[in-house]
Parts: structure tokens; sequence; C-alpha cells
């Protein structure tokens, strides 16, 4: 069969040339049928829905028929015509039929019965293949894409910053060391520890847990900058909202303040689910009923986000709510300490029912970075807080006084000599600039609707797992 021309099932769904020949092409979820009749339900991931073939067993080799089973990928040439069936406007009279591959039905993991999410995780290979991740996968790439497009057609620029980092000035997490050193028999120096000089790039390197603080430096040259790349955090978070590898988009805007930054955290957020609901129609009305959830809430919930305004207040205020509220927390609640997923969902869900932007927190929990307040014990960080989420972003005005950044660098012990390169930006034409986070599997945790971190990445990362 002809291997250029393919007619994809999103647009044969649609079309009304009837009668017109036809090549589809893509794997069989289901087959059933009669002694005269199959019925082979068959998608290529264009779109959720599958398309039906329907072949007539007499036409066919009783062979090939039967070597068309769920798992196989096909080719079919045929007539596209109207369906009379329930649930299909079209199907596809087959006239030929072309086996790529078989799929044995004894060992083919994928069986047309619900499969649990954690047998799914097993099969990370396979499970592209099932209506959910067909529809997660689809949502993640137009989010992708919608995220670029928001950048671009807002004049920011696309900054493409190291994934190796020789500085841990960010203190964002754990890292994982990078290395070509023999295992075995390092080089070592005379006080025991290992000779990173000697090391590939003569000093201890790591995968890098943010691109923030190169994104800076990008924005003291071309204003408005995003990052968009993955990162990775070594803390052994066994968590539905954790990854040892997630990708992050993070934007660094010279010029702006804290509020600024919340202004545009907001929109931001706004446009991606009004993109999804604008792009991503069909995944989502599977997902708002099927979702693990099954609380048919999905839509709804994007349709809030985007038609509300989110909650502003200060980290105070917030300890204030949430020793007021009469709760028992697993975590204390103690003006200083960090807020745990349970604290920020309890603002998000019970007090306000919506979103959250929380700014002010204590310098002694946020990074260097963060400008100072004036009351010298609160820094300008804003953390937005998501429904069923917890924190989806966080970010701050940076502190773009030398003197100010140098007395913060001392008090937190980092040597000076790791980001003499970004003390730079302070010490040449400084600028008053603010940025942030998002973390995108996150996000998509959220326009989905699934309820943990590993369904919403094709091949997940998390402590003991690196499969695939
Ligand atoms: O709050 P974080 O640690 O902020 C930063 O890394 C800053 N450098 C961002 C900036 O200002 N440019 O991480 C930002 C976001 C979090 O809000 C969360 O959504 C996500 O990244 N995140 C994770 N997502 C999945 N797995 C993890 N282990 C994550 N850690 C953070
Ligand atoms: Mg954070």
């Amino acid at each position: 069969m002809e291997h250029t021309r393919r007619n994809k099932i999103v647009d044969l769904l649609k079309s009304k040339d009837f009668g017109s020949e036809v090549i589809v092409k893509g794997w069989v979820r289901a087959k059933r049928g009669s002694k005269y009749v199959n019925f082979i339900a068959l998608n290529d991931g264009s779109v959720i829905h599958h398309l039906q073939v329907v072949a007539e067993v007499a036409n066919f080799d009783e062979n090939l028929l039967k070597s068309v089973t769920n798992g196989s990928c096909i080719a079919v040439k045929g007539i596209l015509v109207e369906s009379k069936g329930q649930g299909q406007s079209v199907e596809i009279q087959a006239r030929h039929i072309e086996i790529y591959g078989t799929a044995d039905q004894e060992t083919y993991p994928l069986q047309t019965k619900e499969h649990g999410w954690e047998f799914l995780r097993g099969i990370a290979h396979l499970r592209p293949r099932t209506n959910t991740f067909g529809a997660v996968l689809r949502i993640r790439h137009a989010m992708s894409f919608a995220i670029h497009k928001y950048f671009n057609d807002h004049g920011f620029y696309y900054i493409h910053t190291p994934i190796i980092t020789g500085s841990d000035a960010e203190g964002a997490g754990a890292m994982f060391r990078v290395t070509t050193l023999d295992d075995k028999n390092p080089p070592l120096l005379p006080d025991g520890h290992v000779d990173y000089a000697q090391d590939f790039f003569g000093k201890e390197t790591n995968l890098t847990v943010s691109g923030q603080l190169e994104a800076e430096l990008g924005a003291m040259a071309l204003s408005l900058v995003y990052t968009f790349g993955p990162t990775f955090r070594a803390e052994n978070s066994n968590t539905p909202r954790h990854l040892a590898e997630f990708w992050m988009i993070e934007p660094e805007m010279a010029f702006y303040d804290i509020v600024d930054d919340m202004d545009l955290a907001e929109d931001f957020l706004k446009y991606l689910m009004q993109y999804a609901l604008d792009h991503c129609h069909d995944d989502l009305e599977f997902l708002n009923k099927v979702n693990e959830m099954q609380d048919n809430e999905l839509i709804d919930r994007l349709k809030q986000v985007v038609g509300g305004t989110f909650e502003r207040l200060t980290y105070t205020e917030a300890i204030e709510i949430l020793k007021a509220s009469g709760q028992t927390w697993e975590y204390p609640v103690d003006w200083g300490t960090d807020l745990q997923a349970e604290h920020e969902r309890y603002l998000v869900e019970k007090h306000f029912g919506k979103p959250v932007i929380l700014t002010g927190y204590p310098k002694d929990i946020k990074a260097f970075y963060m400008k100072m307040n004036e009351d010298g014990k609160t820094v300008r960080a804003m953390d937005v807080l998501f429904p069923k989420i917890g924190e989806i972003i966080g970010g701050s005005q940076r502190e773009e006084n030398l003197d100010a950044l140098l007395g913060r660098i001392h008090e937190m012990n980092i040597p000076e000599k790791d980001v003499w390169w970004y003390l730079d930006t302070r010490k040449f034409g400084t600028a008053p600039h603010a940025g942030f986070g998002l973390g995108f599997e996150r996000l998509i945790l959220f326009v989905t609707g699934m309820s943990n971190i590993r369904d919403v990445i094709p091949f997940p990362r998390t402590p003991k797992n690196a499969e695939f």
C-alpha cells in the first residue's frame, strides 16, 4: 500500500466526502463482529476517537482477518461512508487491509479492560496507546505550544539555559552529580575528597535545578526572556506532585516589580486554560468523564480559573487564616515555617474557593536572590496556589542592589566565587527585575484532572525509578 498518502482519522471524522477512497493507518483498539462482518476500531493518535473499519468477512483472507487483533498495526484502503451505527458519523468499508505488525494476544499487555494506573506505569512504553494517555500527551503538546506562543506574542525571547551547571546557588533542592571520573578509582585530594579538578569540566558539576540565574543574565540584555527546559531535583519526595526530572517555564523580566510579576503569572495561566478549552475540546471532554476523580468538573474548574480573579494576600495573613481555621493539621502552622500542601489547599479549596497568590514570605524559607521588604523580615516572593495542586508557580522580585544581595549571600554561606558572574549583573547596569517558575507537569495535572504527576509525563523519573 502506498506509504506516502494517508488520511488522518481526525480529518476523516469531520469529512463529508462520502464515496471517496481513503487510506487509514493506525493501531487496532478493538475488534468485534459476526461470521459475516468485522468491526475494527482503529486509532492513529491524531484524535481521541477511533474510526470504525467495516470488513466483510467474505472479501478477505481468513488468516489476515484473524491477525487483525487488539494492538496490531494495520493499513486500510476503503471507501468512506456515512455510518449507520451509533456513536460515529463516518466509517470505512474496507477493500484492502495490510498488516504492518501483529500483536500476540497472549502477551500484549494492553487488554481492552480497564487497567490500574500503577499497572500502566509499569508499561509506560505502551501506555500512550490508551485513550487517557493519548489525551494527556496531546494536551501536553498543546500546552507546550501555547506557552511558546504566549511569550512570543508578548515580545519575550526564548533563551536556552544550561542543563549541566557548576553552581548550586539556587539551593532549590539536592542535585544530581555529572561526572566522567572512574567510579572505582577516582583521583583523590590529600584530604580524601574526590579531586574534581581532574573531572571532565575541571570542577564539580551537576544537573540544573532551575534556569533562573542564567535567565536573569538574559533579561539584563533582552529585557523579556523565558526558559522552558528540564530541571532535576534529587530529593527523596515520593508524592503525587514531585518528580526528580520535571520541566519548568521560567520567564524573567527587566523593569518588572512584584505586582507586575503577579499580573503576568495570572494572565499567563488564564491564557493557558483558555487555550486548552479552545484547542483540546475532545480530549478534555473525555478526561472530564473518565478522570480518576470522576467528578465531571474538570472543564468547570478550567472555566472558573479563566473567569475569576486570583486572591492575593500575604503569607502573614495566610498564617492568621490557617490558625483561625479550627482545622487539625499534620504539619503545625507557625509564622516562619513553610506552608505544606495541606495548608495551601485549605486556602485555595476551602477558604477562598479560587486560586491564591501569596506574597511576603519570611526570608529564611526563601532563596537568597529575593528582594527584601522594608520590614527586614520578609521577601518579595510570590507563590501561586491552585486547587488540587497547591503550589503551581514560585517566583519573586529579585534583589537588584549589590550590597543587599552580598549581605544575603554571606548570611547564607554561598561562596562568592560560585556566583561572581551573577553578581556582575548587579555591578554593571543593574535593573529592577522579577520572574517566576511554572512547573509544567503541575500545570498538566491541573489541565487534565489527573491526580498523579507520574501520569502526565511520558516517562517519569522518581526515586528508584528510571525505567524506559
Ligand atoms: O518554587 P521553585 O523551586 O522555584 C524555582 O525554581 C525558581 N528558580 C523559579 C523562578 O523564579 N524562576 O519551582 C518552581 C515550580 C514550583 O512552583 C512547582 O510548580 C514546580 O516548579 N516544581 C516541581 N514540579 C515537579 N516536581 C518537583 N520536584 C518540583 N519542584 C518544583
Ligand atoms: Mg517554590
